[in-house]
């Protein structure tokens, strides 16, 4: 195909969203965007004390690298930055942009088949129990940090689950026409596995 090709996953934390959407882009030769980290890029400089809307208002593509986005203190604040809707305003022309660009996009994160793409060609609800999230993210966590405990990970997840669901602008849902992975018992293969075919279905149409 030649022009832009959508694929929209949303899902709570440590879903396995990023884990489907770097595999869809090697698979396909998408663009990949990971949208979570616009927000935690906000978040962490909300936390430094800058007023959030300046921060997602003068966000820059290179913050996005910073690997210190990836701490749990990053996802609260972005949590909390997120609930603003200046905020998420700001953040959407970098991804309605992004999504249509020749040769494919997959984009992740809370609303992209519900706000950002509601036009995708592909959207994929990716969800778990909270406690295997937590589990997951846990062990990505304790690999570099040997202090935190399982109980901090998963209330932290289900602090970021309640925030997002509830939130009155572009709340965490899953899309009208979206497939539904619940990846609770499912390895990373099936759940790739599963997501590819719906992919290449929809390619071949
Ligand atoms: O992007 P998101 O926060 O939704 O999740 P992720 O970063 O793709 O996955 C979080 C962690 O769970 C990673 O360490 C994955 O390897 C792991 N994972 C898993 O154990 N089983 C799955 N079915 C999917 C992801
Ligand atoms: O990696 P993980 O799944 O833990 O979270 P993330 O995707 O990095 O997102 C961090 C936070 O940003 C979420 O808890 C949401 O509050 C917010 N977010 C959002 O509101 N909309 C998006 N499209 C992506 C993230």
């Amino acid at each position: 195909f030649t022009g832009p090709f959508t694929v929209a996953l949303d899902g709570p934390a440590a879903s396995g969203k990023g884990t489907i959407g770097r595999a869809l882009a090697a698979t396909f030769g998408f663009e990949y965007l990971d949208t979570g980290l616009l927000y935690r890029a906000v978040g962490a400089r909300m936390n430094e004390g800058m007023d959030p809307v300046e921060a997602a208002e003068t966000l820059e593509a290179g913050v996005l690298d910073d690997p210190a986005l990836r701490t749990s203190e990053a996802g609260q604040a972005a949590s909390k930055a997120a609930a603003l809707p200046a905020v998420r305003d700001a953040l959407r022309d970098f991804q309605t942009a992004f999504s249509r660009r020749l040769g494919g996009a997959v984009l992740d994160g809370r609303d992209i088949g519900t706000v950002i793409c509601p036009q995708a060609e592909v959207k994929i609800f990716v969800t778990a129990s909270a406690e295997a999230r937590a589990t997951r993210r846990y062990r990505e966590l304790a690999a570099r940090d040997p202090e935190i405990s399982y109980e901090t990970v998963l209330a932290d997840i289900e602090a970021r689950d309640e925030r997002d669901m509830n939130r009155s602008d572009a709340p965490l849902r899953q899309a009208e026409g979206a497939l539904r992975l619940d990846t609770t018992e499912m390895s990373i293969d099936d759940a790739v596995a599963a997501a590819t075919r719906a992919v290449a279905e929809r390619l071949k149409t």
